[in-house]
């Protein structure tokens, strides 16, 4: 092994990786492709009433485009009344005036196709707003026509002692606390609701209900949107006797989640959906399931082309080690191994069919920095290490706004400076029904509430960060005086500079779309080491493949230098690397690094400094 001194061979920086031509034949596109999640409400304020919109967005495509990135996932703009910040949708057709108009929704789309990035929309189709038609209908009477798109049921004949009436029809608690059954006057029945009572489930079961999905779907596709990100789209398939779940010790409500997290029909309905919407239309789109619970072997069946159902799902296995039970308000420290034994097993799970999507954050996780490296003294560094490793396994990768630039948790202080339905249900059912004080709670949900991703992108170091001109919705994190775009976009060294090459490596080079991944160094509580491989095209002689590139991938998640073997060159398990390759012989180079210097390293060993990132490539030279 060798390595250069400074500067590192870097990649050229490019924009977009396609243009739609390009990829109209290759229905894998999306393996060389970046998303970009925009959350709008916290994006960027054109109008001044605190809160983003889509004239905002489109200020901001230039940035975008220098970024790299190739599609935008937007969090939903529909119209809402707002209970889950647009979650709740009363209108799947229109655009929310807090967010513009369907004009302004034409027009950032136009903007990202001319630019070679494709717009992907959020799908919310597990539930409702109370608010939307069909609801309102469905609650109106007994017989309505409607009645049956939803989960209805009479009162539990034997009400038990609970924290809700009682006479709930089963046990389930609500994704943001209580009961997850809402009782109804009108008709004198329950609704079920698995998030806010203002977000009742649609019963797929129910074919008309799934006739319309569809239909608007392709309503949104004919007007040139490029896919969808679907919400918690395995639970729509729910096990029709909605049994009671178990109640663990100290839990208010039964955990209803094996009876509705890809229940007995979701393979069947995300066909069908994929029939009714998907198949037979020539452009590239993207697909992406959202999928809370999911394994690695049903991820498979979920994302084998051959199947046809969707081309990646978001799992949730890596983002709930640092909790106890996968209980978000009680946040543990992480362990690297952990880590590693948990993405490696995707990555292995999904290296012959199906696809890994690939994220540290989003609008319902913490910040990235904050949670898996050190927004202290090493913010920049631990950021530009993140970035290189995620962005370095197979997969398709996501970046959530604001991460490109390092952007961490916010430091909220009382309750009143939450805004998160989840958060605020949860302070109030633990201060009452379970007898925690004000200050256990707020110390417990810090870490990992939602709110922390969901303060204002940091534009520039101005009072309310650049990102409105009146007070906004949510405060801006005071550290915008010194993380913020203005200060990085045209700055070299800055952490969205590193993304930029980052996410260029993925466009330029292809054994990080297509090349296989080997997990390095399980047992290293420090050091995340992975080597990706690609054989070159089978010889013109039919002899079998050319022997092809190899990178290998290291970064540092501590604070001190650590030192790893490299086996005389061999990067791990001979057999199945260097040998097979014949690239034990070929001298490598340091492709990516986050240090301006190289630092320490041989044929046998690399030592790499704290939070440091460093990526070795090497090629057999015919
Ligand atoms: C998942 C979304 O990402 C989250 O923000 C939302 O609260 C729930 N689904 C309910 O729609």
């Amino acid at each position: 092994m060798t390595t250069h001194a400074e500067p590192a061979t870097e990649p050229p920086v490019s924009e977009a990786a396609d243009t739609d031509d390009e990829v109209t034949t290759d229905p894998g596109w999306f393996r060389k492709a970046v998303v970009y999640q925009i959350y709008p409400r916290s994006f960027a304020d054109s109008n001044g009433d605190g809160i983003g919109d889509l004239p905002g967005i489109i200020s901001k495509l230039d940035y975008l485009q220098k970024l790299g990135v190739d599609v935008v996932w937007l969090s939903p703009i529909y119209t809402s009344p707002q209970d889950d910040n647009g979650y709740d949708i009363s209108n799947y057709r229109d655009v929310d005036p807090l967010f513009g108009t369907l004009a302004d929704l034409k027009k950032l789309t136009d903007g990202l196709h001319s630019r070679g990035m494709k717009l992907v929309m959020d799908l919310v189709v597990n539930h409702t707003s109370d608010e939307h038609p069909w609801f309102v209908e469905s609650r109106s009477s007994k017989d309505n026509p409607k009645r049956d798109w939803y989960w209805w049921r009479p009162p539990r004949e034997n009400p038990e002692a609970g924290p809700g009436s009682g006479a709930e029809p089963n046990n389930w608690g609500s994704a943001f606390s209580g009961p997850a059954w809402e009782f109804d006057q009108v008709t004198g029945e329950y609704y079920l609701h698995l998030f806010s009572r203002k977000q009742p489930d649609l019963n797929w079961e129910n074919p008309e209900v799934r006739a319309a999905v569809y239909e608007m779907m392709n309503w949104w596709l004919d007007r040139g949107v490029d896919g969808f990100r679907m919400d918690v789209i395995n639970f729509i398939s729910k096990d029709t006797s909605l049994p009671d779940g178990l109640k663990a010790e100290g839990m208010l409500f039964g955990d209803g989640s094996p009876h509705f997290m890809s229940g007995p029909r979701i393979h069947e309905f995300l066909h069908e959906m994929h029939l009714e919407v998907f198949a037979g239309r020539d452009k590239p789109l993207l697909t992406v399931g959202e999928m809370p619970g999911v394994t690695v072997e049903d991820a498979v069946l979920f994302t084998d082309p051959a199947r046809r159902e969707v081309d990646m799902v978001f799992q949730f296995e890596h983002v709930a080690l640092d909790q106890e039970d996968g209980n978000k308000w009680r946040p543990r420290k992480l362990r690297l191994t952990d880590l590693k034994q948990s993405l490696g097993r995707w990555q292995e799970g999904l290296a012959e069919r199906g696809w890994n999507s690939l994220y540290w954050g989003n609008h319902d996780q913490a910040r990235a920095v904050s949670r898996f490296g050190d927004d202290g003294q090493y913010r920049e560094l631990s950021a530009k290490m993140l970035a290189g490793i995620l962005h370095l396994h197979r997969g398709t990768p996501y970046v959530y706004q604001g991460e490109e630039l390092g952007m961490t948790n916010m430091s909220f202080g009382a309750i009143s400076d939450y805004r998160d339905i989840e958060v605020l249900n949860h302070h109030r059912e633990a201060t009452t029904h379970l007898g925690h004080t004000d200050a256990e709670v707020l110390a417990a949900l810090a870490p990992l509430n939602r709110d922390n991703a969901r303060t204002p992108v940091q534009w520039d170091a101005s009072r309310h960060g650049g990102f409105t001109t009146g007070a906004p919705w949510i405060a801006v994190n005071p550290n915008t005086s010194h993380v913020n775009a203005a200060e990085q976009v045209d700055n070299p060294d800055s952490v969205f500079s590193f993304y930029r090459k980052v996410i260029a490596l993925r466009h330029s080079e292809p054994v990080v779309a297509d090349g296989d991944f080997t997990m390095l160094l399980p047992d290293d509580e420090h050091v995340y080491a992975f080597r990706r491989s690609l054989l070159g095209p089978a010889s013109a002689s039919g002899a079998g493949a050319t022997p092809g590139v190899q990178l290998l991938v290291l970064g540092n998640f501590s604070g001190e230098d650590r030192t790893v073997e490299l086996d005389g060159g061999g990067w791990g398990d001979a057999e199945a690397g260097a040998a097979e390759l014949e690239l034990g012989h070929y001298p490598a180079e340091l492709i990516l690094g986050n240090y301006p210097h190289d630092g320490a390293g041989t044929h046998d060993t690399v030592t790499l400094r704290p939070w440091e990132l460093k990526v070795f490539r090497r090629q057999h030279n015919n």
